[in-house]
């Protein structure tokens, strides 16, 4: 599903953010990508979703050259692979349902299908009763829920989180986190930046863990030790 043949990544400032990297991530996996602050977790994110380019080697995602691939599919690939950030970035002047209506609206959907999947997407991770409300209005976890299906209404086949629980405390991190297990269940491969080691240890997923920009372990059923 997602390949990186010895990626590497500097950035024009030459900073060195990933270096020489080899991952591969099979359809329904569920992986952490761990590793201290400044490790390179988010850098690698963009290269998934072609944000950068990697400096050199390959970044394959679903069966595509992601640094090769012409501008004009880059969309389609955004629409595979769905992202959640640390600070959920809503739109603060549209409804939790306006948010993710968005996201269908902008790669070219309407009418029936947009309402139809919008609620599928709400309440899928349980925000039915918020669709109304502003984002203002919400509590960080229902934020973060909202981002969550805004990042699903496209079914995308990926779902990248960056830190996902960087801004919440540790009740609701775990409701995100069994969210995020479950919709991994359904059949979505699931790539997780966090630095939580207790959330990790508690899950014992596999566990690639970024030291200064290289691979220093990569392990099923992982633990980390941050
Ligand atoms: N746009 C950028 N320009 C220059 N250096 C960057 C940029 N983004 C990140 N970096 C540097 O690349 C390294 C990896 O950063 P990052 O991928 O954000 O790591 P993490 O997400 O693990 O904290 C760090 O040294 C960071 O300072
Ligand atoms: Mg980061």
């Amino acid at each position: 599903m997602i390949a990186l043949d010895d990626v590497s990544k500097r950035y024009p400032n030459g900073t060195f953010a990933l270096r020489d990297v080899d991952l591969r991530i099979d359809s329904g996996d569920f992986i952490f990508l761990v590793g201290a602050s400044g490790a390179g977790k988010s850098t690698l994110i963009r290269l998934l979703i072609r944000e950068e380019l990697a400096t050199t080697g390959r970044v394959v995602v679903d069966g595509e050259d992601v640094g090769r691939m012409p501008r004009s599919r880059v969309h389609r690939l955004r629409r595979k692979v769905g992202v959640v950030f640390q600070d959920f970035k809503l739109l603060p002047r549209k409804t939790v349902a306006e948010n993710v209506a968005f996201a269908l609206i902008v790669t070219g959907h309407e009418g029936r299908l947009v309402r139809e999947e919008t609620e599928r997407a709400l309440s899928l991770v349980g925000l039915t009763a918020r669709r109304d409300h502003f984002p203002s209005q919400l509590s960080g976890g229902e934020q973060q829920r909202t981002a969550i299906a805004r990042a699903l209404v496209n079914r995308p086949r990926i779902l990248i989180a960056d830190e996902p629980t960087g801004n919440l405390d540790p009740v609701t991190s775990w409701e995100i986190i069994k969210l995020l297990t479950r919709i991994n269940d359904l059949g979505t491969t699931l790539v997780m930046a966090t630095h939580n080691a207790e959330i990790v240890n508690a899950l014992r997923r596999r566990v690639v863990h970024l030291d200064h920009g290289m691979v220093v372990r990569d392990e099923r059923e992982g633990l980390y030790a941050a």
